[in-house]
């Protein structure tokens, strides 16, 4: 809401009255608000009109300049395509397989479905989708037209829909979804009346309809150091409801890039088993990554080159043939702050102070390293202010194109609707590739050995 705003984290700390590191650690997922900042800010960014002119007091550069950047043959060389890309896309293409004729599966907070992807690839037939947003349901359903939007506020399916789902299908094997950060309670009582406790319970509340072989839920890592008022851990309450529900459950803290993903994205998955099925919950061992020795054959972790060395090299403001690798416009004097800014730096780095952003962190401005993987996409990826958003040889923000391939989207993928939800849905979703091999191994741990027991769905 901030960056729609148009405010930096400076201005909004001043008019709120909430400290600047508060804001930005929040912003880099770092912790939460509390109760009382959160009311500050929202006074402020829900006023608009209100405080429309102290925001648009002191704003800077006014009057941009946009030249077209010149090319600049040393940095088209070093952006030279790497091995490793074909041996990514090469990958990416097997999220094009659908077969769907393995374990049934639904979809809650599906955003536009980059969890259901990569379970779609591995054979999974997902029947049915909850999504609260319509333009990220929309880009949902052109990839997955035969899959059924159940609901769309989770909070709000009623069990009727959902013994539709199971008269039509027989029984669904699993549940996957990552509920909203703000979906866990931080009070430390089951408060229903408590808005953030809502929609894990939800969750749980279709959960318990269902009663799947599997549930999963996807999260941030954050969340496993997250505790509520209590000072009791969140992540001990999700185990704990799991296993009141009757699943065998645990949790898996991962990093994307250690399973073929080439992107830096730390994530929780809670998995939780029904108990009666008598198999304990197991997570895939990384492919990639770790320390190299003797003893592990995993791969190196995958790189920014490997995800886009074979896309046209862009510059700010040029376009390429496909509509989505376009590259975002930016000011003269944003492209001098960080034109010789090296891999890795930020232009909060420079020698020169007259090259230094005005305010912000070192986080910000900051460029990728060609090869390396990528920094966490975010939904904020155009924005070349964001926290390392800028490419890592050309001086300009990350492309939708980009943003995807690093997501491990294929190209067949769909995006329909506008820009800023096309960027919203790809830094919310799960990395398909990794749901992928979730998927597969839950299938060859569980799904394929397990003898269907009757349903204990009362309809
Ligand atoms: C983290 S994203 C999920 C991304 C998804 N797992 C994927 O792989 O693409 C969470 C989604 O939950 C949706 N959401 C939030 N509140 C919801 C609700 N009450 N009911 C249904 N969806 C909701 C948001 O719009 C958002 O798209």
């Amino acid at each position: 809401m901030r960056i729609e705003l148009g405010i930096s984290q400076a201005r909004l700390a001043e008019i709120s009255g909430v400290e600047q590191h508060k804001i930005s650690a929040f912003e880099l997922n770092k912790t939460s608000l509390d109760d009382h900042s959160v009311k500050k800010l929202l006074d402020v960014i829900s006023n608009t009109e209100e405080f429309a002119p102290e925001i648009k007091r002191k704003k800077r550069y006014r009057g941009h300049s946009y030249s077209s950047q010149k090319n600049d043959s040393k940095r088209t060389a070093k952006a030279a395509r790497v091995t490793g890309n074909i041996d990514y896309l090469a990958d990416l293409s097997l999220l094009d397989l659908v077969k769907r004729d393995g374990p049934i599966a639904i979809s809650l907070f599906s955003g536009i479905g980059g969890f259901s992807l990569g379970f779609q690839s591995a054979g999974y037939n997902v029947v049915g989708f909850a999504e609260l947003a319509d333009d990220l349901a929309e880009i949902y359903q052109v990839n997955f037209p035969n899959t059924k939007r159940i609901g769309s506020d989770v909070a709000e399916i009623r069990s009727d829909a959902i013994e539709n789902v199971i008269r039509e299908v027989g029984a669904v094997d699993i549940i996957i979804g990552g509920p909203p950060c703000q979906g866990f309670s931080l009070s430390g009582k089951r408060d229903v009346n408590d808005p953030r406790n809502y929609l894990f319970q939800e969750y749980m509340r279709i959960v318990d309809l269902v009663r799947p072989k599997v549930v999963i839920v996807e999260n941030v890592r954050l969340l496993t150091s997250m505790r509520s008022k209590d000072g009791g851990f969140v992540k001990d309450q999700i185990l704990a409801d799991l296993d009141k529900c009757g699943y065998t459950a645990d949790l898996y803290e991962v990093d994307a890039s250690e399973y073929g993903v080439p992107q830096a994205r730390n994530r929780v998955f809670f998995m939780g088993v029904r108990r009666d099925l008598g198999v304990q919950p197991s997570f895939p061992a990384p492919d990639f990554g770790g320390r190299a020795d003797l003893f592990t054959s995993r791969a190196p972790c995958r790189s920014f080159a490997d995800a886009c060395s074979d896309l046209p090299y862009l510059e700010s403001g040029d376009s390429s043939n496909d509509p989505f690798h376009v590259a975002v416009k930016h000011p003269d004097h944003v492209i001098e702050w960080l034109w010789d800014v090296p891999e890795g730096a930020s232009a909060h780095d420079n020698e020169d102070p007259a090259l230094r952003p005005p305010s912000g962190y070192n986080t910000t401005y900051k460029r990728q390293v060609w090869l390396e993987p990528a920094s966490t996409v975010q939904t904020t990826f155009g924005m070349i202010s964001g926290c390392r958003n800028v490419h890592p040889i050309a001086t300009r923000s990350l492309t939708v194109r980009e943003a995807a391939r690093i997501q491990s989207f294929p190209d067949t993928f769909k995006f329909v609707g506008s820009m800023g939800t096309i960027r919203t849905g790809i830094g919310n979703a799960v990395p398909p590739l990794l749901a992928r091999k979730i998927a597969l191994h839950l299938r060859s741990t569980l799904f394929d050995l397990v003898e269907v027991p009757s349903l204990k769905v009362e309809l």
